[in-house]
């Protein structure tokens, strides 16, 4: 019999603990958006949220809300999701790639105030600078905010991967001018999709809202003065989120100790992982390494031979055919992650025993290459 698979992070579908809830709290569609809208809002730290149909979708409206416009710069990581990078291109708005630095495996500060002086010098002020907390962990906030503070640059934190992770306690989605969520399947907690754009006034709020439900003039009739999207997250989603939400901080210490584990029982196999910048707090969303070698890609076919979810760190956005004709600053950082590092089983219903396979499968992998 073959051995029980082991994803990556799973969620499963209980149906029954959102019946229980609306059994109990019968909410009428709109409240069930606007409750859990005020969860997020509270677990974040803003002031406001607005509830989109995914994260995707509120990166569009939170560079729109920075007033980004065709033509323009817009500053962000190379080494993240597509997700944080498409937004700029359907604004008609130039991606400027930054590399990342060793420490948190984020935007690189020191190559950010390098692009930053370059655009200046060219006379082209970027328009914002989107910020990623990668895997979970948060990015260098303080020299990062500087260097766009210095030239009123304003700062868009994608905080999909990093919801529960906190700077000197202030939550992550609240970090910089504007903030976004994900709540889709694979975060630590979900609406089965959908997000949120994290809002500091409450005139952005409706305007972001506003821009979601299609554009709307608020009059008696259907008058749209603007182009609008049908971005707002349905009340199911809604519903699901206010039943997932408040496990957020035990699901984040739960992923603090399964990323713990690895790191005690791999040991030395292991050359390079994220460190905590002082005053961070990592969600841990994904347990990530660099191990040993070159060998990313056949340790996980190794391990998904043995049934057992994996993923490769991501592929630089400069990799990217989509993005190939994008201006990028380089250090070589996201290239060597790429090549080497390997995100492992993370969830928070991970079992000691699973983990302990994980561990084996991959300390015979490395022994084997050492033998052979
Ligand atoms: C860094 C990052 N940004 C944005 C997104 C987009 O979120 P969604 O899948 O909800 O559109 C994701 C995840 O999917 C992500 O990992």
């Amino acid at each position: 019999m073959s051995a029980p698979f082991i994803p990556l992070s799973a969620h499963p579908l209980h149906l029954e603990t959102v019946q229980a809830f609306q059994a109990e709290h019968r909410l009428p569609a709109q409240e069930a958006l606007a409750r859990f809208e005020q969860l997020v809002a509270a677990k974040t730290g803003v002031a406001f949220a607005v509830a989109v149909s995914s994260g995707t979708a509120a990166i569009h409206l939170a560079l729109k809300l920075a007033g980004v416009r065709p033509g323009d710069v817009v500053l962000a990581p190379a080494f993240t999701y597509v997700a944080t990078i498409n937004p700029i291109r359907y604004l008609g708005a130039e991606p400027l790639l930054i590399d990342a630095e060793e420490d948190t495996w984020n935007l690189d500060p020191t190559l950010l105030r390098e692009a930053i002086q370059d655009c200046l010098q060219r006379g082209k002020r970027p328009a914002a600078c989107l910020v990623v907390n990668t895997y979970g962990t948060p990015a260098k906030w303080g020299a990062i905010l500087a260097a766009c503070g210095e030239h009123g640059i304003p700062v868009i934190e994608d905080a999909a991967e990093s919801l529960g992770a906190t700077v000197d306690e202030k939550p992550s989605g609240s970090l910089g001018d504007i903030g976004i969520t994900s709540f889709n399947t694979n975060k630590v907690v979900t609406c089965f999709g959908g997000g949120a754009v994290l809002l500091k006034d409450e005139q952005q709020a409706e305007r972001v809202l506003y821009w979601a439900t299609q554009a709307r003039s608020a009059l008696p009739y259907y008058e749209h003065r603007e182009v609008g999207y049908n971005y707002r997250m349905s009340p199911l989603q809604a519903l699901w989120g206010l039943t997932d939400l408040p496990e957020l901080d035990e699901r984040v210490r739960r992923r603090r100790a399964v990323f713990q584990r690895y790191r005690e029982e791999l040991g030395d196999l292991i050359t390079k992982m994220q460190h905590e910048d002082a005053g961070a707090y990592s969600n841990r969303w994904l347990s990530s390494f660099v191990f040993r070698g070159e060998r990313a890609l056949a340790l996980q076919q190794h391990l998904l031979e043995l049934r057992i979810e994996s993923r490769p760190l991501w592929n630089p956005m400069h990799h990217q055919p989509a993005f190939s004709d994008v201006n990028a600053y380089r250090n070589g950082v996201s290239d060597r992650l790429f090549r080497s590092g390997i995100c492992l089983p993370s969830g928070h219903r991970l079992s000691a025993d699973d983990q302990e396979r994980v561990v084996a499968v991959i300390c015979h992998f490395f022994r084997q290459a050492t033998n052979g």
